[in-house]
């Protein structure tokens, strides 16, 4: 089964992007995960627009859509609901209605945010949104609060951790930009137990 990880952040330190690997690490084995890097390419949403050539980005999300078995969405909460940019690729992403490269698929909602109540009203407005767009999504949802003191990075058993309290390595965190990358995608097929974070290298 290939699952498309989306973060709704575009921020390099990304506490959602995080939360994605981590999840990403504990998927079973026969399972391959992608995460999709190219959402800060896609252009604002113009109805017009959908009469000429599909932007190249847009394309390539409609694509890796297409392509995923299921979606795993990681979403922060912007003033009480998701990010702006998020939104915007999900419009486009629902277009044309309703054979759209979501329709029917199933999609789960997660989100991290600093606050304490883990993104709920931003991962409800999201579970909405992709209700209306036409996806299969799961009910449930999985918040993780005061995200910068809990998404610490794993480290192998028997190997000594940071001292308590020290702060994830910057370093192993989500980046906007990474090698090996292809068509806005980061692929972390298979072995992904035990090698929490060395897949986004
Ligand atoms: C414009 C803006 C609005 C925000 N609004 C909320 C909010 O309504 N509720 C909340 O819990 N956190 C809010 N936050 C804090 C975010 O949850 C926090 O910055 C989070 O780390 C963003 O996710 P990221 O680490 O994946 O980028 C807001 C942050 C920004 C930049």
């Amino acid at each position: 089964m290939k699952i498309l990880g989306i973060s709704g952040s575009l921020r390099e330190a990304s506490h959602n992007r995080r939360l994605l690997q981590v999840a990403a690490s504990e998927l079973p084995d026969g399972t391959s995960f992608e995460l999709y890097t190219g959402l800060g390419d896609i252009p604002a949403y113009r109805e017009e627009d959908e009469d000429g050539e599909t932007p190249e980005s847009v394309g390539a999300l409609r694509a890796v859509l297409h392509d995923a078995d299921a979606v795993l969405l990681a979403t922060p909460e912007y003033n009480g609901s998701i990010p702006g940019q998020l939104k915007n690729a999900l419009d486009w992403a629902s277009r044309p209605f309703p054979d759209n490269a979501l329709r029917n698929k199933p999609v789960a909602v997660i989100g991290a945010s600093t606050g304490l109540f883990g993104a709920v009203w931003a991962q409800a407005e999201l579970r909405k949104v992709l209700t209306t767009i036409g996806a299969k999504v799961v009910d449930a949802e999985l918040p993780v609060g005061q995200a910068h003191g809990r998404l610490h990075r794993r480290r192998p058993a028997g190997r000594p951790g940071p001292a308590q309290g020290a702060r994830p390595d910057r370093r192993a965190a989500g980046r906007g930009r990474e090698r090996g990358q292809r068509g806005g995608l980061t692929s972390a097929s298979g072995q992904l137990r035990g090698r929490e974070w060395r897949w986004s290298r």
